[in-house]
């Protein structure tokens, strides 16, 4: 058994026949470029991928190869003649950054396949799509393949927890990284590297965003415990150089989480003030250290001012003056600083906080600052509104942050899929710009970007879960091109990963598809409350385990109804959309059910459109969800003997705790729903539990 699975680079050889024919005339030999570390990387997965593919070794050549019949030549126009002379040039080099031509040429009387790209990393990105190609079974005689990424940034959040073997609301096991044996590299950071660039991702945040961890004891006691924001100091960095230049030969730049008071607990300063000159003098020196080390450097992500993390308001500083002063120290090298905008305040409703607090600064931030949003206003939710600020900050770089990870969606027990909740976000009109301004249309300016919070450990599968490596999959496909279908990426995703029999194909495919809809009808009603989970003991924990009991401010359980009321007689959330949406929010009529009672507080026997009530939609809805679960579990259980054992149990055993938790979700929910209202199942479910 290999160390670690190979996920979606499995390479197992899918055709015969002319196809495999076709195949093996164009790529078994290959003439790669030599001129950057990329290359190297495009080589070692040539030397990995075309023997199981072609089922024969690949020759690499250094020169075209002027005896065979075919071959593969890889490399930019600048770097090989015979590319210069065979592609249209002026077209390749009008490409974006990671953009790359795929084409049957002819030269020299021969026919060849020509991958080329006006940047390296693009050549990475052309030899995984036409990797890919092969892995899916498709043909390459005659391809005309021109692509580019929507977005300049796409980054993974890696919320690994240095020193502590921990990724926080990581569910895939330890710390991918072994922090304490830096400089030393193990090879399954390579194996990491591969897989974020064969779907296009090209950052990675090494470190949690959490780089210090308050004390719930004491509020004074800030810097206890953890430790990423020692990643600064001056022997951490230089432990970080080699990591940093395995992620660039994968076209992959590093940034660190860091911490606001960096200054103090790095530098020595007694303050961490924004505008302090010794404050900043401490930024830009640090800054250059880091360039010196990793010139490629892409920067930092901050949480500040929130969940006891330092920030600029500790100096009465808002947070452009917090964003702008490490900003100036980044700005020479062509560094850039990622500032969330997820903070608390003193409202009742935490969904208006962020929107309040950001959008007064609109147009303020420095273009090297890029402001970091949570896809809705509360938290990684099953189902969440999309977050208010998307459409109020049309002068500042935005910055979409999706959860890759399971946080609130079953934490790598459950089989969920975050790719259709993507799309219903990306998909969502934000009228930022008058009618059709989609969300998806908001990065594609330089500065702006989609980043993911990461779901990958030191498990052998690396997500804890062996469905749940579709969502790192999907997240950095739909992130290049967020227009490519939630069927197309999911099918190309199980074609790779569990090869082409049909009956694999749509089990599995369904599986994924349905599940997220189920979870959030077993999770919360599925008419848009949330964050009805229990929150562990230890600080910033769990999240897995029904308690409705625990935070009523979220879902506003009363016993003349439920819901929140986000209506101009409530938060005022829905106010802060543009008037189209908030109109449409704002009324009980017109706001989609899926949300009701995110914006409304509405008695339990309040009738919907179809006469049911709230309370009977919401065990139904309950009921259903667990129904479902049954039903993908045994889809499941069909692909027995059709998929290897190991991925078969694994998922199996995982679908039956699964179909548990999912039933007491299910009892805790509709029980509460029951305590409160009074109002019993008309089905008469509730009692038979
Ligand atoms: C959630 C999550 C935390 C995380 C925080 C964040 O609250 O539960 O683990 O630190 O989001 O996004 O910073």
């Amino acid at each position: 058994m290999n160390q670690y699975d190979d996920c979606w680079l499995r390479y197992s050889c899918v055709v015969e026949g002319e196809r495999l024919d076709s195949y093996r005339r164009w790529c078994t030999h290959a003439y790669v470029a030599e001129t950057a570390p990329e290359l190297n990387a495009v080589r070692d997965e040539l030397r990995r991928a075309l023997p199981e593919l072609l089922g024969t070794d690949p020759h690499l050549w250094q020169h075209p190869p002027t005896t065979v019949e075919g071959f593969l030549a890889i490399g930019t126009p600048a770097d090989m003649e015979m590319i210069a002379e065979s592609v249209p040039v002026d077209v390749v080099h009008d490409l974006d950054d990671g953009g790359f031509l795929i084409r049957s040429v002819s030269w020299d009387g021969m026919d060849c396949l020509v991958v080329t790209a006006p940047t390296d990393r693009g050549l990475v990105y052309g030899t995984f799509h036409l990797l890919r190609l092969m892995q899916i079974g498709e043909p390459i005689e005659e391809l005309s393949v021109r692509e580019e990424p929507a977005y300049e940034h796409r980054v993974l959040n890696q919320w690994d927890t240095p020193f502590h073997r921990s990724v926080e609301r990581g569910y895939g096991g330890e710390s991918i990284f072994d922090w304490e044996r830096l400089p030393d590299l193990r090879p399954r950071y390579e194996a990491y590297a591969r897989l974020l660039a064969s779907v296009g991702i090209n950052g990675i945040v090494l470190n949690n965003v959490n780089t210090t961890k308050p004390s719930r004891a004491s509020a004074n006691d800030a810097f206890e415990a953890f430790e990423g924001w020692q990643l600064l100091e001056s022997r951490r960095l230089e432990d970080l150089t080699g990591l940093a230049s395995m992620f660039r030969r994968y076209g992959i730049r590093t940034y660190l989480s860091v911490n606001f008071a960096s200054p103090m607990l790095v530098g020595g300063l007694d303050t961490a003030d924004p505008e302090n000159p010794d404050v900043r003098a401490w930024w830009r020196e640090k800054v250059d250290e880091i360039y010196d080390l990793i010139p490629d450097f892409g920067g930092f992500l901050v949480k500040a001012d929130s969940e006891g993390q330092p920030g600029p308001y500790d100096y009465d500083r808002d947070h452009v003056a917090g964003a702008n002063a490490i900003a100036a120290a980044l700005e020479p090298h062509g560094g850039r600083v990622w500032w969330r905008a997820f903070v608390y305040g003193s409202h009742e409703d935490r969904a208006v906080q962020a929107y309040e607090t950001f959008e007064p600064l609109d147009g303020a931030f420095a273009d090297n600052v890029t402001v970091q949003i949570k896809n809705g206003p509360v938290d990684f939710q099953p189902r969440e509104p999309v977050s208010t600020l998307f459409g109020a900050m049309s002068e500042t770089n935005l910055g979409l942050e999706l959860q890759i990870t399971g946080e609130y969606t079953g934490q790598g027990v459950h089989a969920t899929y975050h790719l259709p909740m993507w799309k219903e976000v990306l998909e969502f009109d934000t009228y930022a710009d008058g009618e059709d301004t989609p969300v998806r249309s908001l990065f594609e300016d330089d500065g702006a970007g989609i980043v993911g919070v990461g779901n990958v450990g030191e498990d052998h599968n690396w997500t804890g879960h062996y469905l749940a490596q579709a969502n790192l999959y999907a997240f950095g496909r739909v992130v290049w091109s967020p227009d490519r279908s939630t069927e197309a990426i999911t099918e190309e995703w199980i074609h790779q990963t569990f090869g082409t029999d049909e009956d694999v194909v749509d089990t599995v495919s369904e599986i994924l598809q349905h599940s997220w809809e189920a979870c959030i009808d077993y999770e919360t009603g599925g008419l848009g409350l949330m964050h009805m989970m229990h929150n562990g003991e230890e600080y910033l924990e769990n999240h897995y385990h029904p308690s409705p009991k625990e935070w009523p401010g979220y879902h506003g359980a009363s016993e003349d109804g439920i819901g929140v009321d986000r209506t101009e007689s409530g938060s005022g959330y829905a106010a802060q959309y543009p008037p189209p949406i908030a109109d449409r929010y704002n009324s009980v009529r017109t706001c989609p059910e899926k949300y009701l009672l995110f914006f409304h507080h509405l008695p339990w026997e309040y009738e919907l459109t179809d006469g049911t009530t709230v309370v009977q939609r919401l065990y139904d809805n309950c009921f259903a969800g667990v129904e479902e679960i049954e039903r993908l579990r045994e889809r499941w259980h069909g692909l027995d003997g059709a998929i290897d054992d190991r991925r078969y149990r694994h998922v199996a055993e995982r679908f039956d705790e699964q179909l548990a938790h999912a039933k007491r979700w299910r009892t805790v929910l509709t029980s509460y729903f029951y305590e409160y209202s009074g109002v019993p199942d008309e089905q008469g479910r509730i009692r038979d539990e």
